[in-house]
């Protein structure tokens, strides 16, 4: 038990993390021309315009909840009048809504990848598996999230302080001896999801266009053509 444990939360996190630091060094060395979204909107506009919406909307804002939920220890939190409790229901409420927004938006993005022919041609098996492990992380992170509705399990103790270890060179993987099933099918999807990124189009979520807010305008003009 204790065996598996020490793989899955201390072996195969820094497996998942080495590949993808050294694979995303590959990727932007070995393939600088491929390192975008791999854009499908020329193809077919209309089924993508409320699903990708949606889903960027939801995921940015998930990651930005784990961020600051998680990596921020409670202490912290306890300082500036935030207990655990307020904690905890302002990340279930906050995280149910940004989750199924993220999972609704995939949920069309995959079904349009499917039924729209132009969509479907133009689809790799890398898009799939990016998609399929999209899925089953997103998945199963809004359904722990929805379940902790019902059924409290303190995460704060437990897997934060994990991740904490995991990140500072601590890391202390009987913290996670405890932790339910479903916490931990969802760990281990985004840790494979990390180690599959820098092969896949999410390598596009470095490349934020930020200096678009800050160039100057491209003015376009009619050509006036005189006879
Ligand atoms: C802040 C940063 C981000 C920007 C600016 C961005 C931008 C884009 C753009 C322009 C597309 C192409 C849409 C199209 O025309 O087909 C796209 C697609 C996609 N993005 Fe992002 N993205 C960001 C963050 C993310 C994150 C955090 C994830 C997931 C973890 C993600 C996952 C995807 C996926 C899976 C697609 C492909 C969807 C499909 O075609 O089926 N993106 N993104």
């Amino acid at each position: 038990m204790h065996t598996l444990n020490t793989l899955a939360f201390l072996v195969f996190p820094y497996l998942a993390l080495t590949t993808s630091v050294v694979g995303h060094l590959y990727r932007y060395i070995s393939d600088p021309y491929g390192w975008n979204t791999r854009s499908s909107e020329l193809l077919e506009k209309k089924g993508l315009k409320f699903g990708i919406t949606i889903f960027h909307w939801g995921i940015i804002f998930t990651l930005l909840g784990h961020g600051v939920g998680l990596l921020i220890p409670q202490r912290y939190w306890d300082a500036v009048g935030i207990d655990s409790q307020t904690h905890t229901v302002f990340a279930t409420y906050s995280g149910a809504l940004v989750g199924a927004a993220a999972l609704l938006g995939l949920c069309l993005l995959i079904y349009r990848r499917i039924t729209k022919e132009r969509i479907l041609a133009t689809t790799s098996l890398n898009d799939f598996v990016t998609l399929g492990l999209l899925f089953f992380v997103v998945a199963t992170g809004t359904a722990n999230v929805f379940s902790g509705l019902y059924e409290h399990f303190d995460i704060l103790t437990t897997v934060a302080p994990w991740l904490r270890g995991i990140l500072t060179l601590t890391p202390d993987p009987t913290l996670m001896l405890q932790v339910p099933l479903r916490f931990k099918l969802h760990i281990l999807g985004v840790l494979t999801l990390i180690g599959f990124w820098p092969f896949s189009r999410l390598v596009h979520i470095w490349s934020v266009p930020l200096t678009y807010f800050f160039r100057r305008w491209i003015v376009f003009r009619r050509r006036e053509i005189s006879f």
